[in-house]
């Protein structure tokens, strides 16, 4: 479905930020990324919905190159993609139905109202993430859970084939983010692929059908969870890490 060959990211010309990087994405896939902060985790998330630029290499989307795409086509492409961020990006003055139909905006080629038919799918997203009673909640009275579920119905408008979540439980107490992870695991059964980047081995080994760990920008580990013993732990995250 998606496949990254030799993959090069510098900001400044000098150092990379994501190096030399090749793997592949399937369908149905939940792939967890695992590395130490400053690792190139949301550098390669935003390459691959061309948020920004990568300096070398080729992302294949469904057999084709999406380097070089522009204007319609990459608006195109990016319909596939729906991200999820740690801070949730949710207009906070709007309502929560508001924010969820945003995540539409992407089939509108001009500022054309949100159909009927559109609005009926916000409710039903919204009911995937059980606020359904929430709609007409303006976003900055709900807790920072709920603002991530809304920031999923909202991913889930654009019907989208991968999601890519940046550390979306980063910002969350353990009881709540596993709530959240539940909420993108079944998001994944209903057949889109998740690559979520997590902080968490024991998040990674619950939700991820397979890891890739990267290391100042370098692939570190490809594989499943449970691969992940402590000498690769090390591996990753460096000799005097301890996993918490
Ligand atoms: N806009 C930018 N301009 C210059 N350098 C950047 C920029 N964004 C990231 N970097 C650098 O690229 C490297 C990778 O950063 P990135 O944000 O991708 O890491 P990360 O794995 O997402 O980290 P974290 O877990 O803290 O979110 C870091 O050295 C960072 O300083
Ligand atoms: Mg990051």
């Amino acid at each position: 479905m998606l496949e990254l060959s030799h993959l090069y990211k510098s900001y400044d010309g000098k150092y990379n930020a994501v190096e030399d990087l090749s793997f592949s994405l399937e369908k149905g896939e939940f792939l967890v990324l695992l590395g130490l902060s400053g690792s190139g985790k949301s550098t390669l998330l935003r390459c691959i919905n061309r948020l920004i630029e990568p300096s070398s290499g080729d992302i294949r989307f469904e057999g084709e190159s999406i380097i070089g795409l522009k204007g319609a086509e990459l608006r195109q492409y990016r319909r596939n993609l729906a991200m999820i961020f740690q801070q949730f990006n949710l207009v906070k003055n709007l309502t929560v139905l508001s924010n969820v139909l945003s995540g539409r905006l992407g089939y509108h080629h001009i500022a054309s109202p949100f159909t009927a038919e559109e609005k009926e799918l916000a409710m039903l997203n919204l009911k995937r993430v059980g606020l359904e009673d929430f709609a007409q909640r303006r976003v900055k009275q709900l807790s920072g859970g709920q603002q991530q579920r809304v920031a999923i119905a909202r991913a889930l408008m654009q019907e989208p084939k991968i999601v890519l979540a940046d550390e979306p439980v980063a910002s969350l107490d353990p009881a709540t983010a596993d709530s959240i992870m539940q909420y993108l695991a079944e998001i994944n059964r209903s057949g889109i692929a998740v690559i979520c980047s997590l902080h968490f081995l024991s998040l990674a080994r619950r939700y991820g059908s397979r890891v890739l760990a990267l290391k100042d920008g370098k692939k570190a580990f490809e594989g499943l969870p449970e691969e992940i013993d402590a000498a690769r732990f090390k591996e990753i995250y460096g000799e005097d890490a301890r996993e918490i």
